[in-house]
């Protein structure tokens, strides 16, 4: 097919306070030199008039099914020549149509029947972002290869502080950029799901915009090794999965990323500088070694919290009696790194089996980081599903039970969105 020069998307507003925002949007784009097809949900209209969004855009605004527009098809027809629709502000109303295929407005019928990317840019009240519902059709919509650009934490319309601000329009302007020169063209963006097939059963493809470009970030996964001797040793069941997914999706966010891997029985992620260590002080060693210039570093790593103080050269020989082994403590990595003078910004993690939210939350104070995520032991060691709490100064929040790959997706969006003033 042709190509033209000129990049066409369609806008889609629904119904929330940051509908305003969207004139911006609206406005910028154009200045871009994007052409701008707007369609608005009945509500958003009740936030800002389709006059308004006709001025800045120069066109005729989409709003109600059975206008006469496109002999009636306007629904198939601003898709077929658009580059992606990008939906901003998207409602937690609209958003829970998407993750279920409804299609009872123009707007909504469109993205059911669009052959191009779509994008969604969320804004709405911090609890109606936590409520599980929201945060399960979020997945959802990831796992059907949309991307969810934010949202924001900050201060609300409602007078709340939290998670839930829709980005704002100049953020926005450079992500959908960067997805029209890198998304569709470099052919990594999968739009339409394959609907035979269970999205966590997929490859771990789906796109992430570009938001760490860039930056450096090491990881620690996996357990340690302590040796008691030759060929016995002390270490614990982590299986390194959570680390190793987090990797991945900082990799598909464009970050250089160091993996300090303990002995673990999976496939490194590809594109990550691997360092493969044992014990404790041996991670210890390598993260020291792969600090500098490190934007971000996120301790997965489960690490042993002591050593054997005098593992043996040889193999013990079984006697008659009780062994007894002397034990000493590991240094703290997290804390380390944590208060370095210009220390990176650190994510720690919580494996707790029980009282999560009270030792996550003393463990975040105690080692002074910004972010920690806490999970529960029963839960998360070893499988592929997990459900992880962050905890940061705003409070908590939960990213509710899915696969590692599609929570370190959504956790990276967190961490990139919480650091991009500083990495800026
Ligand atoms: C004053 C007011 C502000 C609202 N702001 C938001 C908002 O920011 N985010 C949101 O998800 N819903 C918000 N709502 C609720 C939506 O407008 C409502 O769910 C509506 O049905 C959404 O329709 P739509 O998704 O078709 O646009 C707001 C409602 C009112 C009355």
């Amino acid at each position: 097919m042709e190509q033209t020069q000129t990049k066409r998307i369609v806008l889609g507003i629904t119904g929330g306070i940051a509908a305003y925002k969207a004139a911006e949007l609206a406005r910028l784009l154009v200045k871009q030199g994007i052409s701008v097809q707007v369609a608005m949900t009945e509500a958003a209209c009740h936030f800002i008039t389709p006059a308004t969004m006709q001025a800045l855009t120069g066109r005729p605004v989409l709003v109600d099914q059975w206008d006469a527009a496109d002999n009636g098809m306007a629904h198939i027809a601003a898709s077929r020549v658009a580059e992606a629709i990008v939906i901003a502000p998207a409602t937690a109303d609209f958003i829970a149509k998407l993750a279920h295929g409804l299609a009872d407005d123009l707007l909504s019928t469109m993205c059911l029947a669009r052959d191009c990317p779509l994008l969604v840019a969320p804004a709405m009240n911090k609890q109606m972002w936590a409520n599980a519902a929201t945060q399960r059709n979020v997945r959802q919509l990831i796992a059907d290869g949309v991307q969810v650009l934010g949202p924001d934490s900050g201060v609300q319309a409602c007078g709340e502080e939290g998670m839930g601000r829709m980005l704002e329009a100049e953020q926005l302007v450079k992500d959908i950029m960067d997805f029209l020169r890198n998304g569709k063209s470099a052919g990594t963006v999968s739009p339409i799901p394959d609907i035979s097939v269970r999205a966590h059963e997929k490859e771990p493809s789906q796109p992430q915009t570009r938001k760490l470009s860039g930056k450096k970030i090491l990881i620690t996964a996996g357990p340690t090794y302590e040796a008691i001797d030759t060929v016995r040793g002390i270490t614990n069941r982590s299986s390194g999965k959570m680390g190793y997914a987090i990797a991945q999706a900082a990799l598909e966010m464009g970050a250089q990323v160091t993996l300090i891997s303990g002995p673990t029985a999976i496939t490194k992620p590809q594109g990550a500088q691997a360092v493969d260590v044992q014990s404790a002080a041996q991670m210890f060693d390598a993260v020291k070694q792969h600090l500098a210039g490190c934007d971000i570093f996120i301790s997965v790593a489960a690490v042993a919290d002591y050593r054997v103080a005098h593992p043996s050269a040889q193999k013990i020989k079984k006697g008659s009696g009780n062994l007894t082994l002397e034990l000493e403590p590991n240094p703290d990595i997290l804390a380390y790194v944590a208060n370095l003078p210009n220390p990176p910004f650190c994510v720690g993690f919580a494996a707790e089996s029980e009282n999560l939210a009270e030792y996550a939350e003393q463990k975040r104070r105690a080692k002074k980081l910004p972010l920690l995520v806490g999970n529960l032991v029963q839960q998360a060691i070893g499988s592929d599903d997990n459900e992880l709490v962050l905890f940061d100064d705003s409070g908590r929040q939960t990213l509710p039970r899915a696969d590692k790959l599609t929570l370190a997706r959504l956790l990276m969006q967190r961490i990139a969105q919480r650091k991009k003033g500083a990495l800026q």
